[in-house]
């Protein structure tokens, strides 16, 4: 394994233990509003503080792009890690066990290395840029079918901004009607590592993030799912538009949802 992405694995099971031993008694974890539908946990404070302390011991001079640090860049680099310490903080201060924690790092901007560790299941999704794609170690691929009546889709709903709510419906509907289910599971990270494993055959959400998505991109890339914005192109990791697929039905997601693209 490469070295950077030890690293990035060491912190993310570090981070891992600490959301589990919170969510042993979630009644006593505090919770905080940042806006609209928009919650942290004091849990994503001290998951993000452990990932730091490890990526920060290893390699003191490397930039971090962390959501619950104020989200900027901090730090100079041609390295940045680019960080979630919970994916799915809904999910989690409900019990609901669909979160994970992601980290990326990028050389020079290119995602080279990522990890997404779902400690509930003790799932952990890796990828080195050009060596592949796993899960706990076994290489992992994205599906093969084909046809659309066939695939399942997976997507997240834009809760927090209300701006994307008509476009995101008239999507929806779309899709529900042209595939074999449509699923919501509330942690865009892991959505895309469902995507890279052929759990889906697909996945598009709108306005995410990059910590939201830096890992899940790299890992459904070595996977061998292609990953896009809405129109083809390739300014998701900024636009946070993203949709992911298999390579057969990549195309024709993107078919679905293009009369909605504004
Ligand atoms: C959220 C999750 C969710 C997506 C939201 C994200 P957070 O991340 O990825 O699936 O629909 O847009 O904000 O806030 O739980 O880290
Ligand atoms: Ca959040
Ligand atoms: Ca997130
Ligand atoms: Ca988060």
């Amino acid at each position: 394994m490469h070295p950077m992405l030890n690293v990035a694995v060491k912190a993310a099971r570090r981070a891992g233990n600490v959301i589990l031993r919170a969510s042993n008694n979630l009644d006593a974890v505090r919770v905080e509003k940042k806006k609209h539908n928009d919650f942290v946990s004091e849990v994503d404070h001290a998951a993000e503080a452990a990932i730091l302390d490890v990526i920060l011991e290893a390699y003191p001079k490397h930039a971090i792009l962390a959501e619950e640090s104020g989200a900027q860049r901090l730090g100079e680099s041609e390295y940045e890690w680019i960080i979630d310490p919970i994916d799915g903080t809904t999910n989690f201060i409900h019990g609901h066990p669909q979160f994970a924690i992601s980290i990326a790092l990028a050389h020079k901007g290119q995602i080279q290395q990522a990890v997404v560790y779902d400690p509930g299941r003790n799932d952990l999704f890796t990828a080195s840029r050009g060596v592949g794609a796993f899960l706990n170690d076994r290489r992992i691929r994205v599906s093969r079918r084909s046809f659309m009546n066939e695939c399942v889709i997976s997507t997240g709903f834009p809760v927090s901004d209300q701006s994307y709510v008509d476009t995101y419906l008239a999507m929806l509907k779309d899709v529900l009607g042209k595939t074999a289910g449509v699923r919501r599971e509330g942690a865009a990270s892991l959505d895309l590592c469902n995507v890279a494993c052929g759990r889906v055959d697909g996945f598009w959400e709108l306005n995410l993030k990059p910590w939201d998505i830096a890992a899940g991109s790299l890992i459904v890339q070595e996977a061998g799912g292609i990953v896009t914005d809405l129109r083809g192109e390739q300014t998701w990791l900024d636009s946070g538009d993203i949709v992911a697929a298999n390579p057969k039905v990549l195309a024709q997601l993107l078919h679905l949802l293009a009369p909605h693209v504004k």
